[in-house]
């Protein structure tokens, strides 16, 4: 159980968001592939980038943790002598995947209870019109899996993704360095690109036109000798949107991932009548990062859907929360991803958000409807185990009169010091 306080002031001062996740897990597998030492600086030691960690340790690449860096050396990719455990990671699982379709070894994949029920079909087909043979529970859809030795290379394909998904693009990515041609990726909207932009840092040959992405394959990568990983913009957003509603605040929160992707939220609170700045924008490691500067605001509903989905899809929890303190409805369509995430959040938004103000939160099978400016309670919520929804309730308790959560541990997923942030700001 964990319990948050109304909070009794506004946000002031700095606060320092922890490394991107997405960008931590891609700098591990990337810098596994090479056969120099690369040191990753602000990497995310969250549990889902230890997943990945682990992993692969397990596959033979040499990692070490020093204090807030991490050093990484390829050594060639070899037979795991157990299952792998991706934990709760959708990323380290798919990611991998795509990476191990093409060797010549077996490897079997696990997860945690979230995990085992997550849709894995998206990747494995792709993967198997590549000539990959994979074999998993519920006719092939789910954990665990097992990928079977590629008896000879895998062919390049072009293929036209169903849903926008930074995770399967990035599966298709990685096993297209090993095809024997070149693959060709289409999104139907543009998903995050840190594999891309990362995968050319190290050499890799890849092209984009419009929404299709092609890449060539690469005999071997060049590792840089750093990777440096911006904050990340999915944790900044609770302080993002806990800033903007509540009155008196004006905080700075310092070197967040301002990658173009990944910037929906910013895009539709600004549209909501939020006050957030871009100050000191700068490039890192091939990625943009900027401190943002956020002062309360008051705000009124809007409706979106579409293309910017992708460039949000984490934060919808967070933004709901803004949502319900804003001056009438919100509608958020196109938002179907989220029944398959570590929880089924449309429902899990209904069903627990409407406890801290009731009737405010709707949902239909792939739209968020909430009604703003509703009374506010305090109230006793689950987080599901999911990361997303404790630190969304969290704001929003924080923001209202309190709440009371029975797990929070799962922020440790991709934000293991925010209760000490929310404590201290
Ligand atoms: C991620 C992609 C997104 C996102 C997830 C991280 C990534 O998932 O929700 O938290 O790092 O590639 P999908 O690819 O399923 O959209």
């Amino acid at each position: 159980m964990k319990k948050i306080l109304p909070l009794t002031h506004g946000l002031r001062g700095a606060i320092e968001v922890p490394g991107d996740k997405s960008i931590s897990h891609r700098a591990i597998i990337l810098s596994s592939l090479g056969n120099s030492s690369v040191e990753v600086t602000n990497f995310l030691a969250g549990a889902d980038c230890l997943s990945t960690v682990a992993c692969m340790k397990s596959l033979g690449a040499k990692i070490e943790r020093f204090d807030g860096r991490i050093l990484i050396t390829g050594q060639g990719l070899h037979e795991p002598e157990d299952i792998l455990d991706a934990g709760n990671s959708g990323t380290t699982l798919r990611l991998l995947m795509g990476l191990l379709a093409p060797q010549k070894f077996l490897t079997t994949f696990t997860g945690d209870d979230s995990l085992r029920q997550r849709p894995m079909a998206r990747v494995i087909k792709p993967l198997s019109l590549m000539g990959a043979s994979i074999v998993g529970r519920n006719l092939n859809r789910n954990l665990p899996i097992t990928i079977l030795p590629a008896s000879k290379k895998l062919h390049g394909i072009t293929y036209a993704m169903p849903v926008a998904s930074a995770q399967v693009k990035s599966a298709i990515l990685l096993a297209g360095l090993y095809a024997d041609s070149p693959t060709t990726i289409i999104e139907p909207a543009p998903s995050r690109d840190h594999t891309e932009k990362m995968l050319a840092a190290f050499g890799a040959r890849l092209e984009r036109v419009g929404n299709a992405i092609t890449i060539f394959p690469a005999d071997k990568l060049v590792a840089p000798d750093k990777i440096s990983v911006p904050g990340d913009i999915s944790s900044a957003a609770y302080w993002i949107v806990l800033a903007t509603i509540k009155s008196g605040s004006d905080v700075t929160i310092k070197n967040v991932g301002v990658n173009e992707t990944r910037t929906g939220i910013i895009d539709v609170l600004r549209d909501m009548g939020a006050r957030i700045e871009l100050v000191n924008e700068r490039t890192s490691g091939g990625e943009l990062a900027a401190d943002l500067k956020v002062v309360a605001s008051k705000l009124r509903g809007v409706e979106f859907g579409g293309e910017i989905i992708p460039r949000l899809i984490d934060e919808i929890p967070a933004l709901a929360v803004a949502a319900a303190f804003a001056e009438g409805t919100t509608i958020i369509r196109d938002v179907g991803e989220l029944r398959v995430k570590e929880t089924d959040r449309l429902a899990a938004i209904v069903e627990e958000f409407n406890k801290i103000s009731p009737a405010t939160f709707e949902a239909t099978d792939d739209t968020l409807i909430i009604r703003g400016g509703g009374e506010k309670f305090s109230a006793e919520c689950k987080t599901r185990a999911d990361h997303r929804m404790a630190m969304s309730l969290s704001i929003f308790g924080a923001a209202a009169k309190g709440v009371t959560l029975d797990d929070a541990d799962c922020v440790n997923i991709s934000y293991p010091n925010f209760f000490d942030t929310l404590a201290g700001v």
